[in-house]
C-alpha cells in the first residue's frame, strides 16, 4: 500500500550540517572529518545529505566527491550557483553516487537582486531556468539523479514573482523546489501562508516537492517549518544542533521529535530518522565542530532530561510523563536526570540514597535531609561523593 492509500505523509529530511552549519563561525571541518559525519547521518537515516559547495575550494570539491563514492543510503547532495562552472563542479562531485542532486540556488528578493546579483526579475529568472536546464541536462543518463532549485530570501521575494519563478523552474526540471527562509523574516502564520500560497497559486506544484530552508534570526526557524509542513511542503531542510549562520538553521532533532511526539496532532506525518541516533550525532557534531550544545536546548542539551525543583523530582519519581514528554531513551540517552539542589524535597534524596544502596527510615531521612540542605546551600549541586560523605557520617554517629 503506497503513502498515499495509507494515508500517510512522509515529510523528507534534508540534513545540510556538512554544507549550511559548516558555514558557523569556527566550524570548517575538514575532508576526513566530513566523512565521518556523513557516516553518522546516513546511520540517523536522513533521506538527503547537502554535502557541500564543490566550486567553493578544491578541498570542498574532495570532501563532497569522497561523501558521494564512500556513504552508502541518503542521496547525496552538492551545492551550485546559477552559474555554469558552479554547476558542472558540483555534478562532477556527486555523478558516481548512487543516487544525487545538484541544489542550485539564486536570489530572487529586490535586496538580493538589487545588491547581489544587480539582476532584473526577468534576468534573473532566465538565470534561475538556464541553470536548472541545464543542471537536468548533466543528469541524463544517471539513473537517479535529481535537480533542487532554491529562490534564496523567498521570504522577502514579491509573491506573484515568486510563484512565477517556483512554476518556471519545475518546467524547466526541476524536481524539488526549496522556499530558503535566508534571514528568518517572516513569523509562522505569515511563512504558513506563503507555502499554502504557492501549493494554491503554481499549476504546475504537483510535479515537485516543495521543501523548506528556515533560518533562525527570530528563533522560528522550527516553528517556521512545522507550519510549512502542515501547509504542504514535504522537505525540510535542517541541520544537527540548529548549526548555521548567525542564530542557525531549523534543528533537525526538534523537527523530527515534534512530528514523533505530537503524532495525535500531525496525523499521518511521519519522518524515516532513526530517533536512537540523535542523541548520538548531536554529541559527535558538537565535538568535530567544537560547538557546545547550549544546556537548555530542546532535545539535545545536557539539562533536556534534568529535573530541578523538588515538586517536579517527586512528580518524575512517581510517573515520568509528569514532567517528561519524551523517554531519553528514545533519542539514545541516557536516563533522565534528578539534580540534588536546595530546591530538592525528600523524597528525590530517599530516591538517590536508594540507588547509591542506602535505605533510611523516616527518622534517618529527616536528619540526612537536615545535613543535605547543608550542603547544598553551599553548592550549586550536591554530588555522589556529597551524599556518601553525609551517609558515612550519619553511620558513624549511630
Ligand atoms: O539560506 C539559504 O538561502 C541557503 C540557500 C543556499 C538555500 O542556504
Ligand atoms: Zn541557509
Amino acid at each position: 500500500m503506497d503513502d498515499f492509500q495509507n494515508n500517510q505523509q512522509k515529510v523528507y529530511i534534508f540534513d545540510t550540517t556538512l554544507r549550511d552549519a559548516e558555514q558557523t563561525p569556527g566550524a570548517a571541518l575538514g575532508i576526513e572529518e566530513k566523512l565521518e559525519i556523513a557516516k553518522h547521518l546516513a546511520k540517523l537515516n536522513v533521506d538527503i545529505i547537502e554535502a557541500g559547495f564543490p566550486i567553493s575550494s578544491p578541498g570542498d570539491f574532495e570532501a563532497v566527491k569522497r561523501v558521494a563514492n564512500e556513504v552508502e543510503g541518503p542521496e547525496i547532495c552538492a551545492l551550485s550557483r546559477v552559474v555554469e562552472k558552479d554547476i558542472t563542479a558540483a555534478w562532477k562531485a556527486i555523478e558516481d553516487a548512487p543516487r544525487a542532486r545538484i541544489h542550485t540556488f539564486v536570489g530572487t528578493s529586490p535586496i538580493h537582486m538589487g545588491r547581489i546579483t544587480r539582476t532584473t526579475p526577468e534576468d534573473t529568472l532566465r538565470m534561475a531556468t538556464d541553470a536548472v536546464a541545464y543542471a537536468k541536462s548533466l543528469c541524463e543518463g544517471h539513473p537517479d539523479a535529481n535537480v533542487e532549485f532554491s529562490p534564496m530570501d523567498a521570504g522577502r521575494t514579491e509573491l506573484a514573482f515568486l510563484y512565477e519563478v517556483v512554476e518556471a523552474t519545475i518546467a524547466a526540471g526541476a524536481t524539488v523546489v526549496n522556499i530558503p527562509e535566508t534571514v528568518g523574516w517572516t513569523v509562522p502564520t505569515e511563512f504558513g501562508n506563503l507555502i499554502k500560497g504557492i501549493i494554491e497559486n503554481v499549476p504546475n506544484v504537483n510535479d515537485a516537492i516543495i521543501s523548506v530552508h528556515c533560518h533562525n534570526d527570530l528563533g522560528l526557524a522550527v516553528a517556521n517549518s512545522l507550519i510549512a509542513v502542515e501547509q504542504g511542503a514535504r522537505q525540510v531542510e535542517c541541520t544537527i544542533n540548529g548549526l548555521g549562520e548567525r542564530a542557525g538553521n531549523t534543528a533537525l532533532e526538534e523537527v523530527v521529535m515534534a512530528i514523533r511526539t505530537r503524532r495525535d496532532y500531525f496525523k499521518g506525518y511521519y519522518t524515516d530518522i532513526n530517533a536512537k541516533e540523535i542523541a548520538p550525532i548531536s554529541r559527535r557534531v558538537s565535538r568535530t565542530m567544537g560547538i557546545a550544545v547550549q544546556p537548555n536546548k530542546a532535545i539535545v542539551g545536557a539539562n533536556a532530561f534534568a529535573h530541578s525543583s523538588g515538586i517536579h523530582q517527586d512528580g518524575i519519581i512517581k510517573s515520568r510523563v509528569t514532567f517528561e514528554i519524551i523517554d531519553p531513551k528514545e533519542i539514545g540517552w541516557k536516563e533522565s536526570q534528578l539534580i540534588l539542589s536546595p530546591r530538592s524535597g525528600r523524597n528525590a534524596l530517599r530516591h538517590r540514597l536508594s540507588e547509591l544502596g542506602y535505605e533510611v527510615d523516616a527518622d534517618q531521612l529527616d536528619k540526612v535531609y537536615e545535613r543535605f540542605l547543608r550542603v547544598a546551600d553551599k553548592k550549586k549541586a550536591v554530588q555522589d561523593a556529597d551524599l556518601e560523605a553525609i551517609m558515612s557520617d550519619e553511620i558513624r554517629s549511630i
